[in-house]
């Protein structure tokens, strides 16, 4: 008899964690944890300016302190050829920087010394003589005509642009805005958010001067790619380095890219011959890591008289920072921005967009998002509800004249959508808030002067980078990998080219696996994040895993189960076309009684395999998917404002995920409820902004808030499945959804509720001091100072 799916924890069943058993009781290993023999400390001096000529750095007193191995300045990286590496846009980055400052932060030197507080301290002696500059903070003063250059360091560069990019029909999007009924625009802006995980970024650098060998302990989210980057500018052959990503406190997109202070401490490490530990403070890494979003939307569309949408304009501006160093695809200078309206058929739209380089920490990585979807579906959704809003129909009723319908389809900007049904997803979203009853109290408590107002957020989002036509970083091919061995006991373990920091990999995977051979989650071990010991991989973010990764372990999954009929044609001693599988088992078709579990072909692999057969169970895929996944869902927010404070409180929050087939339901959820909470956060709490002298303010967590379950209002979780059709168990991603369509949700609640006075937009964080501003002045609040020539 099949085993049962669910009770062996297969595809559908709410396993608890396993990961957990460790991590909630404080025995997880992150990088911190590691105490090498004979490790030393690094610390990095940071520059207070963010833009300033640096005239001279003097190191003398800080070789004068006891306990110190090593000073490093960028003097010393460029001996070594270091003084500034490749970013993973095609641009450079100063490791330790020279010449000039060029954000507040900036890594300037390091120290390394028997243990943290003397390396700190011994920072704190070096002495640097700065010229400062004016500092540029935000794209409009970078193009301004007297902006001083930032990236004087390269060649031919002649102004503060760091990229153009456009995608779609000019010519027709023009058209279809001359043929328009109505035209509705909005500006706004998506500011500068920080995916501040928990655990800051740090590495252990341990180069053995006895064999050569670089391993580096370290905080990242793809760990093979950083051994291949190591590999290439090293000039070093693979097995020479090992990287090894252990338990992750958090990743969200800020442990994808390549910092200096990784760079530092490895050139440390071969210099002193010792391992060296550099673990990053908080405000270092909230002035200096990849920060996300800081884009400026200037956005139409094109309506007809029944309320259709014939075309769409987008205007970005991108604020980089002082280094083009976005984590994205080599072919899209701005990410997947050009996913913006994908659920919508609209025939004709042209986008553009500027990036621009100005004193402030680089990065643009896609804070849990899959490569700047999160801006693309936030300016959609309120472009959508100022809309709805400007031409008097309802929100709902807006989206649904506009849903795509027909699959498989190409998007606006050329993506091709494969799967989904949004429109059932909306209609159970409104069932479940009561949507028309809600419209008529919020219609009661107008007359009364209460403050209620609807949101909503619809979107599909492309999770699961690549296929590698299009997609690659730095050159590499974006697939994922995964190898299974099935040992002589019928226990197993998994190899996986993803790397989990929190999502849950060692669960869900194993129940891929549980789902195609019928061996119980219990017995597969999952194994990730170690160079050494697992397939070549991407690593994880963009929500990749479960498109690109899991869909390998499917692959290779069934590959052993082919293998596994052959040895249970052998015990049953029938022809493998006689055979039938149901979930761990195989039987003759005609005597479904005679039959080989899978832990019976499993001990045949290596103890009584026919002639020919080569021994063992086991085998691996590289998976390349045909296309991203395309979850959607459709975000439901009411709210009501405090009319005399501005402060709005969530009254009820609907959501309807369509993520495919859920792996794990229960950790979907969980995906779910992070991400909401995350999106509520960036929505009315997180400000991360910068002075006129480019002095970053927000750079702690009393400034920069992350909720707690106080603040966190409550989630009603339902659910669509419509199964991705390339996927070989049908799940599309879904751990970054919450966070890229949750904003919108709040801040259209609450441009609903202030509707009645003519507030179009309020630019997030939407603060209660924002909200009053737009009740008594009647007008709307942009989140960046009007600056001239916008
Ligand atoms: O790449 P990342 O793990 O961040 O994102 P994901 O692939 O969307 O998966 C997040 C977590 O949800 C993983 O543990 C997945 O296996 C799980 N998941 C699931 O159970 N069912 C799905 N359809 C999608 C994800």
């Amino acid at each position: 008899m099949a085993v049962d799916e669910i009770s062996v924890g297969g595809l559908g069943a709410r396993v608890k964690r396993v990961e957990d058993d460790r991590l909630i009781r404080g025995k997880g290993n992150f990088t911190d944890d590691f105490k090498l023999p004979g490790m030393l400390h690094m610390e990095i001096l940071r520059s207070p300016h963010a833009h300033a000529r640096i005239v001279s750095v003097d190191t003398t007193k800080a070789w004068a302190i006891p306990g110190v191995h090593l000073v490093l300045t960028g003097e010393l990286m460029a001996q070594r050829n270091l003084a500034w590496m490749p970013t993973l846009s095609y641009d450079t980055q100063a490791v330790l920087a020279m010449d000039k400052v060029r954000f507040q932060g900036q890594e300037v030197a390091a120290v390394v010394a028997d243990d943290p507080y003397i390396a700190k301290d011994a920072c704190e002696a070096i002495e640097v003589t700065y010229e400062p500059l004016p500092a540029i903070v935000n794209p409009m003063q970078a193009v301004a005509a007297d902006a001083p250059l930032i990236r004087d360091d390269k060649d031919g560069q002649t102004d503060n642009v760091c990229y153009r990019w456009e995608v779609g029909d000019k010519a027709m999007t023009d058209r279809a805005f001359e043929r328009a009924a109505r035209v509705v625009k909005l500006d706004c802006f998506y500011p500068r958010s920080h995916p501040s995980p928990i655990e800051c970024c740090g590495t252990i650098a341990d180069f053995n001067p006895a064999t050569a060998k670089l391993t580096l302990y370290m905080t990242t989210q793809a760990p093979h790619i950083i051994r291949t980057a190591v590999a290439l500018v090293a000039e070093l052959p693979e097995h020479m380095i090992r990287v090894i990503a252990p338990d992750i406190g958090g990743g969200f997109g800020n442990k994808v890219p390549v910092y200096p202070g990784y760079v530092v401490a490895t050139l440390a490490s071969i210099l002193v011959g010792r391992p060296v530990k550099w673990i990053e403070d908080k405000t270092g890494n909230l002035i200096s890591t990849g920060f996300a979003r800081d884009m400026y939307f200037r956005g139409e569309l094109a309506i007809d008289h029944r309320g259709k949408i014939e075309g769409l304009r987008i205007a970005v501006d991108t604020d980089n920072g002082a280094f083009f160093s976005d984590a994205q695809p080599t072919k899209f200078k701005v990410g997947l921005l050009h996913s913006a309206f994908a659920c919508y058929d609209i025939p004709y739209g042209h986008l553009t967009s500027q990036g621009h380089y100005t004193n402030k920490a680089p990065g643009g990585v896609a804070y849990r998002c899959s490569f700047r979807v999160t801006e693309a579906m936030f300016f959609q959704e309120r472009l959508i509800a100022a809309a709805a809003q400007d031409i008097g129909i309802d929100p709902a009723e807006f989206r649904r004249i506009n849903f795509v319908r027909d699959f498989p389809w190409r998007t606006t900007y050329g993506m091709l959508l494969d799967s989904g049904d949004y429109d059932k997803c909306l209609t159970l979203a409104l069932k479940k808030l009561g949507y028309e009853e809600l419209r008529r109290e919020q219609a009661e408590a107008r007359k009364q002067g209460r403050y209620i107002g609807i949101g909503i957020s619809t979107m599909t989002e492309p999770l699961g980078a690549g296929n590698s036509r299009e997609f690659d970083i730095i050159g590499i091919k974006m697939f994922d990998s995964a190898e299974l061995r099935v040992h002589p006991s019928g226990k197993a373990v998994l190899k996986i080219g993803s790397k989990t920091q929190g999502q849950g990999h060692e669960t869900t995977f194993a129940q891929i696996v549980t789902h195609e051979l019928g061996i119980p989650s219990t017995d597969i071990l999952v194994h990730h994040g170690d160079t050494d010991n697992t397939p070549f991989g991407m690593g994880t973010y963009a929500s990749r895993s479960t498109p690109t990764a899991g869909a390998a372990t499917s692959m290779a999954s069934r590959k052993v189960r082919a293998k596994a009929r052959k040895l249970a044609a052998h015990l049953l001693e029938v022809s493998e076309d006689d055979l039938e599988w149901e979930l761990g088992r195989f039987y003759v078709r005609d005597a479904p009684q005679r039959g080989a579990t899978i832990q019976d072909c499993a001990l045949a692999a290596y103890t009584n395999m026919p002639d020919g057969l080569e021994p063992g169970l086991e085998n691996h895929a590289y998976y390349d998917p045909p296309n991203m996944t395309w979850p959607f869902a459709a975000y439901l927010a009411a709210v009501e404002i405090d009319p005399e404070t501005g402060v709005w409180e969530v009254l009820r929050f609907v959501a309807v995920d369509d993520c495919g087939v859920r792996i794990n339901p229960m950790i979907v959820e969980g995906q779910i409820m992070g991400g909401l909470a995350e999106a509520y956060a960036m929505s009315n709490m997180q400000f991360i902004t910068f002075d006129s002298t480019g002095n970053c303010i927000g750079a702690n967590y009393m400034d920069f808030l992350l909720p707690t379950a106080w603040e966190t209002p409550k989630w009603e979780l339902h659910e669509v499945v419509t199964p991705c059709p390339h996927h070989p168990i049908g799940a599309k991603g879904v751990g970054e959804c919450a966070t890229v369509g949750g904003p919108a949700a709040f801040v259209n609640a609450v441009m609903d509720a202030l509707a009645p006075l003519g507030v179009r937009n309020i630019d997030m964080p939407v603060f209660s001091g924002r909200v009053w501003e737009a009740i008594t002045q009647q007008h709307d609040v942009a989140g960046y100072p009007p600056l001239p020539g916008h």
